[in-house]
């Protein structure tokens, strides 16, 4: 426990200080948000969580879901209280046993005040009995659970988390996951990592997934529904697993076609970037209709009208070049959303090259010459978007025509170095835009500031298209 020193002027708020007891003077609330400028009140500040067990029951008909999580913390201050980031309703909060006080505050806080503070290096664990209807849950003017007609699915960036469990919803702060959920017999729970046992009883059917290694609240998903499951391995050896809903309908051929390349694209993929970083593998394509596609760890998530076209291999690309960029390497803070989606994009730029649909070269032009200089495109930099403009496409297509220039600057043996060295050298870490450029400019031995200036940070077109690399 720490004590605070007394300076001898400051007697008056001393005595003060008496009244209440010497634990707590000492101890202070963690902040409601872990310092995102793009983000002011995502995750919390003064703790880590390191494990989440979410044991949880859901009811299709009803689309209720309850149950209890289980966080093991650690206190990187001390602390009279803290938060978690959550939306469902609370009935019980417990610190190392002990029951807590607990208030919402905020579009998205849970305020938890233990019976005794906590001392900054101590380990703690936190057990939230909770329950409710994420669909009916609000924050930000939206709900990130997409209910469907067999259950309902947990996907959305950077907003997710806080409508299945509590926690710290920052990517700085990633844990290992056991996810394990009680469905109604015929029914399926799918979510990250590894499917380590099913049990049915009493017309109930539990799942248990464990994700082993470090993942950002983010990109832990939940889907219950309807689905085909299928299973294979990697020529790598990676065990694959996807899921399809059975209500795909017309998309359901394509889907499958789709998803069914995952593991040769993985291991396609792993020639670039290093190897696999997962023990799982796979996608799900539940029956929603938001549109977009993400990257959740190991098991990506599809919209079927991804597939509307037929087979969408450019997009199995894109969410499993996240594994490493994005994924095992997460942004340090939002405004770094460039080093998750120019990097995927370029993914899928190389294997159109691969798959003989034009090269990476050939593309870059394409964007270049597509976007006239007064085409608003050009205002939004890759580098700094501004959260309002998070996904825009300037972000993947001026973020990969970035990549290009890069290339074209260093050559092709340092480029490829750079884009197999970056994963390993952050692994299961943070990185941001900056620490990027320093880390391209260590292995090319190149000063590159004006040319990401020019290409992820000025508001306009850059005078002169991506020199062409002289192979080319
Ligand atoms: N990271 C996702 C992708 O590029 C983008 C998700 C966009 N999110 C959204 N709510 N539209 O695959
Ligand atoms: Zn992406």
């Amino acid at each position: 426990m720490h004590r605070r020193l007394i300076a001898p002027g400051a007697l008056a708020s001393a005595s003060l200080l008496l009244a209440i007891p010497a634990s707590a003077a000492s101890h202070s609330p963690g902040a409601p948000g872990i310092g995102d400028p793009y983000y002011p009140a995502y995750g919390n500040g003064g703790y880590d969580v390191s494990h989440y067990d979410l044991r949880l029951k859901y009811r299709p008909a009803t689309d209720e879901l309850e149950g209890t999580a289980t966080l093991l913390v650690r206190a990187t201050q001390d602390l009279s209280r803290f938060n978690l980031d959550f939306l469902l309703d609370v009935g019980e909060v417990r610190v190392d046993g002990a029951k807590a006080s607990f208030a919402a505050s905020g579009e998205h806080e849970l305020e938890i005040t233990p019976r005794t503070p906590l001392a900054k290096g101590t380990s703690f664990s936190v057990v939230v009995r909770y329950r409710g209807v994420p669909s009916s849950k609000r924050a930000y003017g939206f709900t990130s659970w997409h209910r469907t007609p067999d259950g309902g699915v947990a996907a959305n960036e950077p907003e997710a988390a806080a409508w299945w469990f509590p926690g710290n919803d920052h990517p700085l702060d990633k844990a290992t996951y056991d996810v394990s959920v009680q469905v109604p017999d015929g029914t399926q729970a799918i979510s990250n990592g590894t499917l380590q046992s099913t049990d049915s009883r009493l017309g109930w059917t539990r799942y248990h997934w464990r994700s082993d290694k470090p993942q950002a609240t983010y990109l832990a998903t939940l889907a219950i529904g309807r689905f085909d499951v299928t299973r294979g391995t990697t020529e790598s050896g990676i065990p694959v697993l996807n899921a399809y809903s059975k209500d795909l309908g017309e998309h359901y051929g394509a889907a499958r076609a789709s998803l069914e390349r995952s593991g040769e694209i993985a291991d396609w993929l792993s020639g670039f970037f290093g190897p696999y970083p997962y023990d799982a593998l796979g996608g799900y394509v539940p029956n929603t209709d938001t549109g977009y596609a993400l990257e959740t760890q190991t098991r990506p998530f599809y919209s079927p009208r991804n597939f509307a076209n037929g087979s969408n291999t450019s997009l199995v690309v894109h969410e499993l070049a996240h594994q490493w960029y994005g994924d095992l390497v997460s942004v340090a803070g939002w405004k770094d959303i460039w080093i998750n989606e120019g990097f995927a994009r370029y993914a899928q730029w190389l294997w159109s090259e691969h798959e003989g649909e034009g090269t990476a070269q050939e593309l870059a032009d394409h964007v270049y010459a597509s976007h006239p200089a007064d085409d608003p495109f050009w205002t939004v930099p890759p580098g700094d978007p501004g959260p309002e403009n998070q996904f825009h496409t300037a972000v993947y297509d001026r973020g990969a025509l970035a990549l290009q220039a890069l290339r074209n600057e260093i050559g092709d043996e340092a480029f490829f170095a750079v884009l197999e060295g970056w994963p390993r050298a952050y692994a299961h870490g943070n990185a941001s835009v900056a620490d990027f450029r320093r880390y391209a400019e260590r292995v090319s031995g190149k000063p590159l500031a004006a040319l990401f200036d020019t290409w992820l940070f000025q508001p306009s077109k850059p005078a002169a298209p991506a020199a062409r690399a002289a192979s080319v």
